[in-house]
């Protein structure tokens, strides 16, 4: 019998796996094989993207690669799910560097737009300066930098003595924005290669000072301008916005796919406009109820916040003051977010 260590690396270059496209070889998918009498026994690592058809068809491509290969015997496929498939490796990107001097990356998404990302991203970053963090924001949101606006920044990042910029320090926060670097009202069309050089400049040009957590603002949705993104960042852990409907749902679903399948930890969900308090009492639900509560249980992440559809919030953002949405169950959930995603930073 020859050698079955040989026959598998043979079978996995063959092997074709139908969620990366790539051979499990490339996508580094076999973790491991014994084998058991005749029987050769081959560990599979799948995402959540390996419904029971891929997994059917990886099987069955598997037992007719080895069987060519020269393996008279069974195989059997075990699937291991302990943890995520990493991209396998673009070699045209380069894995994302850690940021000098910043301890940990928080990047704040959404798959659909619209629904508080930049918010919540906002609120967040308050919210960690006030736990007694150092604290900055990046707004990377190609199609709609509102960190501007939302913090109500007037100014624009200076050339430092090093020649990098300095970022705007707003409310306490370091901040830069991609509206910093774009003219107001220019169209800019965000093919990959400036997304890219966008990203660079963000990275290796910009002087952050020490800090706890960035935060940052990702643009919605899950298309290549977005991935090069999630992929340039080095983030350590991302959160997912979503509203209760179905259509902003559907596409959260997709955002955490994403970061999965690149490896990034979700640290959890944020359902906003979650419900809208009458002013009688009791609660309305514009958008839905407890949809991304669900989700979140569904998926096995830990929802976060559930955040009040509430006017002064809008206008807290219209007017550059994140104070402004007073202290009632809004302010409430924008703690309790800050306090769960201090507890990830372990600081
Ligand atoms: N819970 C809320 N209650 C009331 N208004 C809200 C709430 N969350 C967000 N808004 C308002 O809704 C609008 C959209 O929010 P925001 O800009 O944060 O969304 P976004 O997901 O970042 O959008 P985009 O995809 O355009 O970047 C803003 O005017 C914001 O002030
Ligand atoms: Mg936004």
């Amino acid at each position: 019998m020859p050698d079955p260590t040989s026959l598998l690396s043979q079978a996995a270059a063959r092997v074709r796996d139908p969620v990366s496209g790539r051979s499990l070889a490339e996508a580094g998918l076999v973790d491991g094989a014994s084998v058991e009498g005749n029987v050769l026994r081959v560990q599979v690592r799948v995402g959540p993207d390996h419904d029971p058809e891929a997994r059917a068809r990886i099987a069955a491509a598997l037992g007719r690669h080895l069987a060519e290969a020269g393996w008279s015997g069974a195989v059997d496929v075990d699937w291991s799910e302990a943890s995520a498939p990493r991209a396998p490796a673009d070699p045209g990107v380069e894995p994302a560097r850690p940021i000098p001097g910043v301890h940990a990356v928080v990047a704040v998404a959404s798959g659909k737009g619209g629904v508080g990302k930049s918010t919540i991203a906002v609120q967040l970053a308050v919210g960690l300066r006030d736990l007694g963090l150092n604290v900055g924001m990046l707004d990377a949101d190609i199609y709609g930098p509102s960190l501007p606006t939302m913090l109500g920044i007037h100014t624009r990042p200076e050339v430092g003595s090093g020649g990098k910029l300095v970022p705007v320090l707003a409310r306490g926060l370091a901040c830069m924005s991609i509206g910093f670097l774009v003219e107001e009202g220019t169209p800019v069309i965000w093919r990959g290669p400036l997304v890219m050089s966008v990203v660079r400049q963000f990275l290796e040009e910009v002087d952050w000072p020490e800090l706890d957590a960035l935060v940052v603002d990702l643009p919605p949705g899950t298309g290549d301008a977005q991935l090069t993104m999630a992929q340039r960042v080095p983030i350590t852990g991302a959160i997912i916005v979503s509203t209760p409907q179905d259509v902003a749902l559907i596409d959260a679903v997709r955002g955490l796919k994403m970061f999965e399948r690149l490896g990034v930890p979700v640290w959890g969900i944020v359902e906003n406009m979650a419900w809208y308090e009458l002013p009688g009492g009791g609660r309305d639900h514009p958008f839905g109820e407890a949809g991304a509560q669900r989700l979140a249980a569904r998926e096995g992440v830990p929802l976060l916040a559930q955040v009040p559809l509430d006017g002064r919030i809008r206008a807290a953002g219209d007017a550059g003051d994140p104070a402004g949405i007073g202290d009632g169950s809004a302010a409430g959930a924008f703690r309790a977010l800050a306090t769960a995603v201090a507890g990830r930073l372990g600081r």
